[in-house]
């Protein structure tokens, strides 16, 4: 049994396991996987979960869960190859006293990385997912650059504050940290029960190993990403699911503002909205 809250101990070397090469579904790197291939692929990588137990720590833990690797190293190494085939793309950031960093985002990656578009619509991750926190979970308009999203953090002292990911949408909106690169100090920090009455917020903190992931309701995990320490560099991919994908048309314009600001910057989103009929 995976399901951890504790502190992670896995290096990039873990990507080269055991486990891509005994028998499991193995995706070719030289081109991008389909989905069928990410299916059985991250199919055979959760099979062996115990999804009750799982479940349940989900539950106890105020809608969070932490994973050691769950994805197959194979599908990893996908991710760590897209994520530097992207590097050229990506927005940098700084909001003081909040965010510094490089977001890379879902309308980019639909362009050139179809890999992480397939993993965001797998049917056993999206399973995975719903039974842990026990709802229908949908994927986000193709309006939503923050669907599926790369951040990088490779400058000492990128880093996010603390914050909730706050969900725009008529429902709740879960969030997926899935870890591709790790080469840093740096963790995820975070809080448990602080908005629930009567409830003493527990503190937490976990490394998000590549291949490891993170799965929380947005509005009740308060998080930050500890800052990057010298000559370090970490990336991590987000996923995010809801429950009713519909949004007044106010808040989808403030949703946009922030996400250019904070995140991707206006020509992401620009060419994003050029795209929209390309990007499923
Ligand atoms: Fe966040």
């Amino acid at each position: 049994m995976i399901a951890r809250t504790g502190n992670a101990r896995v290096d990039d070397a873990r990507i080269d396991d055991e486990r891509g090469r005994d028998g499991q579904a193995s995706l070719s790197v030289a081109r991008a996987a389909t989905s069928p291939e990410i299916d059985a692929s991250v199919g055979a990588g959760v099979a062996s979960l115990d999804g009750a137990a799982l479940r349940a720590a989900f539950m106890r833990q105020g809608a969070f869960v932490s994973l050691e690797p769950v994805l197959p190293p194979d599908v990893t190494r996908r991710l760590v190859e897209d994520a530097d085939a992207l590097l050229p793309e990506v927005n940098r950031n700084y909001l003081p006293g909040h965010k510094k960093g490089g977001s890379v985002s879902r309308h980019t990656i639909d362009r050139l990385a179809p890999t992480i578009a397939a993993l965001y619509r797998s049917k056993p991750l999206i399973a995975l997912l719903e039974n842990l926190c026990g709802e229908r979970l949908q994927i986000c308009p193709p309006d939503d650059p923050h669907a599926y999203a790369l951040y990088y953090y490779t400058r000492p002292g990128d880093h996010i504050g603390w914050h909730y990911d706050t969900s725009y949408y008529e429902g709740r909106r879960y969030t997926l940290l899935l870890g591709v690169m790790d080469r840093s100090s740096c963790r995820l920090d975070y809080e448990l029960h602080t908005r629930e009455e009567g409830v003493a917020p527990v503190p937490g903190s976990v490394r998000i190993p590549p291949g490891g992931l993170v799965f929380f309701d947005g509005d009740k995990l308060r998080h930050r990403i500890t800052p990057l320490g010298p000559d370090e560099m970490r990336v991590s991919l987000t996923f995010e699911y809801v429950t009713d994908p519909g949004m007044r048309p106010g808040r989808r314009l403030l949703s946009n503002l922030k996400d250019a600001f904070a995140y991707f910057g206006f020509r992401q989103l620009l060419r994003g909205r050029k795209g929209q009929g390309r990007a499923a």
